[in-house]
């Protein structure tokens, strides 16, 4: 955490990323920079690249070519355990419609994450039960899934996806299944969240509302970034 090489620079970092699927180019090499405390929206057309740059950042896919850094060190060349590693200790996933586990309760869900990355239980628990208070689920702990709105589950989401304090938060269209105002509740408990964690986070979204009242926005098309942001979030 205290490594000088890295604490200036961006947490996250891609550079030259191509993924192909046959003769096509979901990534077509894309750098992308993410720094502590960026809140980035990632945006483009369907087909555009977005869930397969998210997937390459975070090495549940791996690219054909490209380099990724964590923290400064190069993370793309790990082994598949490795890799696997790092998205239990040093990432936090959020998905459209919350994959939460339907026979555990909010807090059991939200304390899997940290169990996993090999935090003692009483712990786990504890800092599960805090971020469902922060993000206003007190009370509902037990509730399954089952038993939550759609915005509730989500939070029990955004919960689960920062107990264990990872380093970078990936979320791929967290509010698609939500109305447009749940949605924005949603995006501003995310956002929220993260900040108070000290997380980065990289939400796609469709939501060009939702893009816009992001701090910086990203556009993808064709597997090439379109646009920069209007500040810091990239390479230069
Ligand atoms: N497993 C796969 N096999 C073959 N092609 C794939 C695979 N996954 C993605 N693709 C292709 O790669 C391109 C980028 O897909 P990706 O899922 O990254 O798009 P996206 O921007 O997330 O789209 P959406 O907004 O619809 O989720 C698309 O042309 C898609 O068809
Ligand atoms: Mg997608």
């Amino acid at each position: 955490m205290n490594d000088p090489q890295w604490t200036t620079g961006p947490v996250l970092s891609g550079r030259g990323l191509v993924k192909r699927y046959g003769g096509q180019y979901a990534l077509a090499g894309v750098d992308l920079d993410v720094r502590a405390g960026d809140a980035i929206a990632i945006v483009g057309p369907s087909g555009s690249g977005k869930t397969s740059l998210l997937h390459v950042l975070a090495g549940i896919l791996r690219a054909d070519s490209g380099e990724i850094h964590l923290a400064g060190r190069r993370i793309d060349q790990l082994g598949e355990k490795k890799r696997s590693e790092l998205r239990r200790t040093e990432f936090g996933f959020v998905f459209q419609s919350g994959m939460l586990v339907a026979e555990l309760t909010a807090e059991e869900n939200v304390a899997l994450p940290s169990l996993l990355a090999g935090r003692g239980r009483r712990e786990s628990v504890r800092a599960g039960r805090e971020w469902l208070a922060r993000l206003g689920l007190g009370g509902k702990e037990g509730r399954r899934p089952g038993e939550l709105s759609g915005g509730e589950a989500q939070r029990v989401a955004i919960a689960r996806a920062l107990t264990h304090r990872p380093k970078v938060i990936f979320a791929d269209e967290p509010t698609g299944a939500l109305d447009s105002r749940t949605g924005q509740e949603t995006m501003n408990a995310l956002l929220g969240a993260a900040r108070e964690s000290g997380a980065a986070v990289l939400v796609v979204t469709h939501d060009r509302e939702l893009a816009e009242s992001m701090p910086q926005t990203v556009a993808i098309r064709d597997g090439l970034i379109a646009a920069r942001p209007a500040h810091g979030g990239l390479a230069a």
